[in-house]
């Protein structure tokens, strides 16, 4: 794997930089979407959540009263059917999941102001009466519904009716045929109302494509949609019917109105927050920027302010998720990563708006050169000097800078001009970028000047105190910039430069260059960011990966029934089974088992976990095979042993050795001892399994 990038150099998709969010406003509402809890979180449900917790530090930094809401969503189906495969009552499964989902986040450094569950009484309640609004308006009628109905996106799709068994086009599985009763929401009467909102309102739906998306798609009509279930059980009451549930969209969509108190009688933060900046991805994009709309004139509330829809982070081109199973596990990654660390890879790597690949390589690559290169270098290599030549006191620029000084504070006034400009139409990446300029600049600036070689001659000291107070100066006006994104490493910083107050409360666009400050003797300089050992951690990173499977199995089964069960009544209910997918006999038929022996095998020098392995696979030649066992098995444990290998893994090199091959071993215990796969009866070198 390489670390590839599709959004790095491409042009923004807001390109129009558009204003997304609150500047010069008094207030700053985001939202993510409300997670479902039929699956473990992934990195795919961190991202949003990353991005409003960076977006409301900016603007509280920036002195705009901010509230950042996220939550989960715990009705549906799905989640019945997700529960009801665990063998737990729905309550104790979505209890659960939730704390999964929030010991996940907090490790990132993500601090919301709100956790909504749309289990919350407040909120059944709520939703409840906007269902009565909508009925009293007159946008509401009992019909009959048939059609063809995914579970895992909880939406009707149309489809050929021809077609007798049809699939559903995001998830591949098949949909269900649903003929039932149904309450029905007027969406035809919004088609008018919603173009022209769209229309006056150039800011409602962002980026620029996907508002055309929606526009196109609202212009070929709207459909009346169904609204009520009555085979779902485990879901909020239709008033006055209960014997209907309210459809799960519509109650998840209120959630945003019903967290700040609409409908309770307690509106103060309504009042003083909405409306909202929702960040959803761009498969949801519809749901928000149609239905929700439309629930929201229907009842006579102010709309959202925008609906910016983000791209997907993928893996080999596809999307990271439950349905593929191919996430980056945030237990992997928050092993081996620091929040800061995954914070900037996220903003910094893929342009937001559009989908990127992410491969912990590409995270290494951006923390080796951005991080520790570059502002973690420019922050030892200042501070150093600080405290070697000044004893610890940084000098502070004068009035009459030499013009090399006047043009690097020019720089930095105008990377934090287009840094707050790029962040204000949410080009994180672009906006990173200038900051990066700017201490690129004053890398330039040191290098250039020689503060080493002035330092040894006395007559030039007024000459080093202008380099360094250049320097100094240019890396706390950077600290400032990049705190929202990387809060803890900021503060650190921020702190070893002697500097005190908290650098998330101060203005960067109010820190005017050389203002005076309150500083102590600086004392003790460590790297912010080490360089990280690329081989080393990838290596790592494979044996860890191994594990979290064996224990995602124990955390879903915690009634301690056989997790096979478990997985036998997921896929009955047709959902993926926890904790793996399932796969056709053609995706199986993709890999390649084979029988062979081991030939040879030694352990690798400076990898306490890996040995290397020559074994037969009845080819020509003997194959090269790196396992990671060398923790529990000795070469000579290993040497004439009939193995099982995955024989058509793409090549790969670790600690600089390729390997061509996988040996196949159980997972065993709470370390995840492994135990090879073996035959009981003789096999010939090259023998498929099937
Ligand atoms: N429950 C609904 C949202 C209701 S909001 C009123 C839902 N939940 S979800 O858990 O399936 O997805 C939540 C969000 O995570 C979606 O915006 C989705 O786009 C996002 N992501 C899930 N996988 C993702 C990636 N691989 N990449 C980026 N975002 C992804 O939909």
């Amino acid at each position: 794997m390489t670390g590839r990038n599709s959004g790095r150099d491409r042009r923004s998709p807001n390109s129009s930089n558009r204003l997304i969010t609150n500047m010069g406003e008094k207030t700053f509402y985001v939202t993510t979407p409300i997670y479902y809890v039929n699956a473990k979180p992934h990195i795919g449900h961190a991202y949003p959540t990353i991005v409003a917790d960076v977006l409301t530090r900016f603007h509280r930094q920036r002195g705009i009263d901010s509230y950042f809401l996220t939550g989960t969503d715990e009705h549906g189906i799905n989640i019945e059917r997700a529960a009801a495969a665990r063998g737990v009552p729905v309550k104790q499964h979505v209890d659960e999941i939730v704390g999964e989902f929030k010991t996940a986040f907090a490790p990132l450094g993500i601090e919301y102001d709100q956790w909504i569950r749309t289990t919350d009484p407040i909120h059944e309640a709520a939703v409840q009466k906007l269902w009565q609004i909508l009925d009293e308006r007159g946008h509401i009628y009992k019909s009959r519904y048939e059609g063809w109905y995914c579970g895992n996106c909880n939406e009707f799709k149309d489809v050929d009716e021809k077609t007798t068994e049809p699939l559903c086009p995001i998830h591949e599985r098949p949909l269900e045929r649903l003929a039932e009763e149904s309450y029905f929401f007027r969406l035809s009467a919004f088609q008018q109302p919603l173009l022209e909102y769209y229309e006056k309102h150039p800011e409602f739906v962002q980026p620029d494509v996907r508002r055309n998306e929606v526009i196109s798609f609202v212009a070929g009509g709207l459909k009346d949609l169904s609204i009520s279930r009555v085979s779902v059980k485990w879901g909020i009451p239709v008033p006055g019917d209960p014997s209907h549930t309210i459809y799960v969209w519509f109650d998840a969509l209120s959630n945003y109105i019903t967290a700040l108190g609409w409908g309770s009688g307690e509106h103060e933060k309504l009042d003083r927050y909405w409306p909202a900046l929702h960040l959803v991805g761009k498969d949801i994009l519809r749901l928000h920027a149609v239905h929700w709309p439309a629930f929201l004139m229907s009842a006579g509330v102010e709309l959202p302010r925008t609906v910016y829809a983000h791209g997907m982070l993928l893996r080999g081109g596809q999307k990271m998720g439950k349905t593929l199973g191919n996430a980056i596990d945030l237990g992997v990654l928050k092993r081996r990563f620091s929040a800061d660390q995954i914070r900037y890879f996220l903003l910094r790597d893929v342009a937001f708006g559009q989908d990127g690949e992410v491969t912990y390589e590409g995270l290494i690559d951006r923390i080796n050169s951005d991080l520790a290169d570059g502002l973690g270098n420019l922050a030892s290599r200042t501070l150093t000097m600080v405290r070697n030549y000044f004893e610890g006191y940084p000098p502070r620029p004068v009035r009459d800078q030499t013009d090399e000084a006047a043009v690097v504070q020019r720089r930095i006034d105008e990377a934090k001009g287009r840094f707050d400009e790029e962040f204000g139409a949410l080009n994180f990446s672009r906006a990173l970028e200038a900051a990066w300029s700017g201490i690129a600049r004053i890398d330039k600036f040191i290098t250039d000047n020689q503060p080493w070689k002035l330092a040894k001659d006395p007559a030039a000291r007024a000459e080093l105190e202008g380099v360094i107070a250049t320097a100094y100066e240019g890396l706390r006006q950077i600290v400032l910039l990049v705190a929202p994104v990387m809060p803890t490493t900021s503060r650190e910083i921020w702190n070893q430069m002697g500097l005190s107050g908290d650098p998330l409360r101060i203005n960067p666009q109010e820190a005017g260059w050389g203002d005076p400050i309150d500083v102590s003797k600086i004392e003790r300089v460590s790297p912010a960011f080490p360089k990280l050992d690329k081989e080393k951690i990838m290596i790592e990173i494979e044996n860890d990966s191994a594990t979290p499977v064996s224990q995602e199995a124990k955390q879903h089964d915690s009634t301690g029934q056989q997790a096979s069960a478990g997985e036998k009544a997921a896929s009955q209910a047709g959902m993926p089974a926890l904790p793996g997918q399932i796969i056709t006999i053609d995706d199986f038929a993709k890999i390649e088992l084979r029988a062979a022996t081991v030939l040879e095998a030694e352990k690798v020098p400076k990898a306490d976990k890996l040995l290397r392995l020559v074994v037969d696979l009845g080819e020509a030649q003997p194959r090269q095979i790196l396992a990671g066992i060398a923790q529990y098995y000795a070469p000579e444990d290993v040497v004439g042993r009939k193995i099982i290998v995955v024989a058509n893994l793409a090549p790969r090199k670790l600690r600089g050795l390729e390997s061509n091959g996988m040996l196949l071993a159980a997972s065993v215990g709470e370390d995840g001892r492994p135990v090879l796969a073996t035959f009981t009866e003789d096999v010939p070198n090259g023998a498929r399994l099937k």
